[in-house]
């Protein structure tokens, strides 16, 4: 099956009493044994529940992977991932992250005894000068949050394991329907599956995938261990959501593509972020890389005081964090994602206060575009 199709079937057959086209709601925390010689396939919905184990399989199978693993939110995967580091162990860390992800790292960590050290995706040869004797894992993103450079996944996976590195790949802004990170040579994937793989903004989740047995043990006995399940009913949204991300991706490429030419043809607009842009440094990167350029977009405005005007004057735009549904949002980095960093750890990784981010949703693209000429003036 190609992408669309295994969206819509791959763990969905009809429900075997009924035959219901949509699987239904399993709302229950504990499920009943037969005996005690038979442990039912599914006992309690903190370790796992029909409707997370069809999501699962669904997820998988759209990254091409064999293993999934559910979560209560995105941040709750990457901490999965973190687990499987223990005391004594060093981390690599990509300066251009999510601000939840540095957070983790900056904060969380080191009080484990796990030390973190950054290095630039966009040169991978920066991964030998901060790679230590005790290093075991490394994590980047691409498209990065909020200022979208794209680097290049199969160079980085293959400089990192050629220090044995275990290799983590935050997939959220590009979703499956862009970007296959195991393919190209990534351990794990990382989903936040709150934003384009739900897509509808009304699920707190997050996923693991990958190939290696082993490691979705692991990631699924700390899971269950730690009690980071998503609900039933999360799950039940998110296979509803994720049925139409192909078709859902297709708008927000072409309606982002569309609201960033017109910002880079405005006057007033100072910079525009968006890898489908041939001005991008990494157009070329991305256009060998990813299936569309994604929705996601940020640009500048000439001063601060110009950046909080706009993002407080759109109207189809709603001023708001996450990313990633059918509804546009306009975000501010330093009082949303990325209000966990300094100014000065901001500046280092390009990311001004004059800087707005676009989630551009499904909406017409000239009613973007409408909202924000009158916004920006
Ligand atoms: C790239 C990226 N990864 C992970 C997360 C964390 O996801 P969640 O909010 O579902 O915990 C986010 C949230 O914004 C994100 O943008």
């Amino acid at each position: 099956m190609r992408f669309a199709t295994k969206a819509l079937r791959v763990g969905q057959e009809p429900d075997p009493k009924f035959r219901a086209v949509i699987p239904p709601l399993y709302q229950s925390a504990t499920f009943a044994w037969e005996d005690l010689d038979h442990i039912p396939p599914v006992d309690y919905t903190r370790c796992t529940n029909p409707n997370r184990i069809m999501l699962e399989e669904v997820i998988a199978s759209l990254e091409n992977g064999r293993f999934g693993t559910l979560y209560s939110s995105g941040m709750a995967a990457i901490a999965a991932c973190f687990s499987l580091l223990q005391h004594g162990d060093h981390l690599l860390m990509a300066g251009d992250i999510y601000g939840g992800t540095f957070r983790l790292g900056e904060k969380v960590l080191p009080r484990q005894g796990i030390s973190v050290s950054e290095f630039c995706a966009h040169h991978p040869g920066t991964i030998a000068d901060a790679v230590q004797p005790n290093s075991k894992m490394l994590i980047f993103e691409t498209p990065t949050n909020p200022n979208l450079r794209v680097s290049d996944i199969a160079a980085v996976a293959a400089e990192a394991k050629k220090h044995g590195l275990i290799v983590v790949f935050d997939n959220t802004f590009a979703s499956p329907a862009l970007q296959n990170p195991l393919d190209l040579g990534v351990d794990i994937v990382v989903h936040s599956t709150t934003k384009y793989i739900t897509g509808h903004s009304d699920v707190i989740g997050g996923a693991t995938v990958t190939n290696r047995e082993e490691l979705n043990y692991a990631l699924f006995e700390w899971n269950k261990a730690i009690g980071a399940s998503p609900s039933p009913f999360d799950c039940w949204l998110s296979l509803r959501g994720v049925k139409t991300l192909s078709v859902r991706m297709k708008q927000h490429c072409s309606n982002a593509q569309a609201v960033a030419e017109f910002l880079l043809a405005h006057p007033k607009v100072a910079k525009v972020h968006y890898p489908g842009l041939a001005e991008h440094p990494d157009h070329q990167t991305a256009t060998r890389q990813m299936k569309g350029f994604g929705g996601m977009l940020a640009f500048e405005l000439e001063t601060v005081a110009d950046a909080r005007r706009v993002a407080e004057s759109t109207k189809v735009f709603l001023l708001a964090e996450s990313l990633g549904g059918v509804e546009s949002l306009v975000a501010y980095p330093p009082l949303m994602s990325h209000a966990t960093m300094t100014e000065e750890q901001r500046l280092a990784r390009a990311i001004p206060p004059t800087m707005l981010r676009l989630s551009v949703g499904i909406e017409d693209p000239e009613d973007l575009i409408e909202d924000l000429r009158q916004a920006i003036g």
